[in-house]
């Protein structure tokens, strides 16, 4: 994640903090929350640019993908994607949402909150931009097809969801400060890992139903959050996600999670015969209604299942040849 002034950024030690699934916060227990009150990089940007040209040097048939994030500030924003974009990266990833530390510079989830500042900065970008432009969107707004219609129209040609979401991981009961703690003092900071994952799994349902319904040519659709299984990588995409991604899993459990990723996700595919992500990418979304017909759907079911139970009504009803199966559907045990 890069800006064009490095030297703004300023990091603070601790700031990360972490949930554990024991109630009593057992270290034997597994993390499932992660909250981190990082900024984006502090690494100048001619070294990021210069490690950019590096890896697509070593490896110019994969894609890579400049995650950016700038003030409000047009020319900003077009000399940002100038640079990253000359280093040869394959798309471009905007950070409307990060939700602590960069807002209060009117950046990150400031943008991705506010429609009408997003309509404005997604336009600066889009017109700048020569590669394919993803929008990361933040979860900790009500609506997030809000602000996602808005950078579709607006020219990017995908979304890319979640970041992380607002939280305080907790109070030090001993010292009554909050976790983490900078010389006694804490931030709200964003939400990640495992436990973050249902929640992702809903707002990428969302936008993937945006992107069916009001964008039928078909847009990008980069799934984010707790994932740490293939399995978990498998429902974004039945959700209909185009690509997945991966950051607090990584960070906790090293790069050799790739593989086991990988071998997890063709181990799933292997149990339905799929030989291709397109085979069942977006598989599960029609499945989603709402409650109303939950409801109706039920009842029908309900009506059904009477009916069969309840065996013949009169002895016109015998069909004949199917005099077993009727006879079995009267029996009470
Ligand atoms: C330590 C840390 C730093 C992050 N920095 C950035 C960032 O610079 N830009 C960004 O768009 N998202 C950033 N994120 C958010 C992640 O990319 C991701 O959207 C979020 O953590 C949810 O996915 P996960 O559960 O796989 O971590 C960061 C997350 C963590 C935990």
């Amino acid at each position: 994640m890069v800006s064009l002034d490095a030297g703004k950024v300023i990091n603070v030690t601790p700031r990360y903090a972490r949930l554990r699934a024991d109630p009593n916060g057992s270290t034997k227990s597994p993390i499932i929350g992660w909250q981190n009150i990082e900024l984006i990089s502090d690494r100048p940007l001619e070294t990021m640019l210069n490690e950019f040209k590096q890896l697509k040097k070593e490896y110019p048939d994969r894609i890579l993908i400049g995650s950016i994030m700038e003030e409000y500030n047009k020319a900003a924003w077009h000399e940002l994607i100038e640079r990253v974009e000359e280093s040869g990266v394959d798309a471009l990833e905007i950070n409307f949402s990060c939700p602590h530390g960069m807002p209060e510079r009117k950046m990150g989830a400031a943008v991705g909150q506010d429609c009408a500042l997003l309509e404005e900065v997604s336009g600066w970008i889009n017109e700048k931009a020569t590669v394919p432009v993803w929008s990361k969107m933040t979860p900790n707004i009500t609506d997030i097809t809000q602000p996602s219609r808005i950078a579709l129209k607006s020219g990017s040609e995908g979304i890319a969801a979640i970041n992380t979401i607002m939280s305080v991981m907790g109070i030090d009961l001993k010292t009554l400060r909050p976790e983490p703690c900078v010389e006694g003092y804490s931030t709200p900071g964003g939400y990640s890992a495992r436990a973050v994952h249902p929640i992702a799994l809903a707002k990428v349902m969302q936008i993937a139903r945006l992107i069916k319904e009001e964008f039928p040519e078909g847009r990008s659709l980069s799934a984010i959050g707790g994932v740490e299984t293939g399995n978990d990588a498998a429902e974004f995409i039945l959700l209909g996600a185009d690509t997945v991604q991966v950051c607090t899993g990584v960070m906790m459990h090293g790069y050799g999670l790739v593989k086991k990723l990988c071998t997890e996700l063709q181990d799933f595919m292997r149990m339905h015969d799929f030989t291709s992500i397109e085979d069942f990418r977006g598989a599960s979304l029609p499945y989603f209604t709402t409650h109303t017909d939950l409801v109706q759907r039920q009842k029908e079911a309900i009506k059904q299942r009477k009916a069969i139970r309840m065996g013949l009504q009169s002895d016109k009803d015998w069909t004949g040849d199917g005099f077993v199966k009727e006879t079995e559907s009267m029996v009470s045990n």
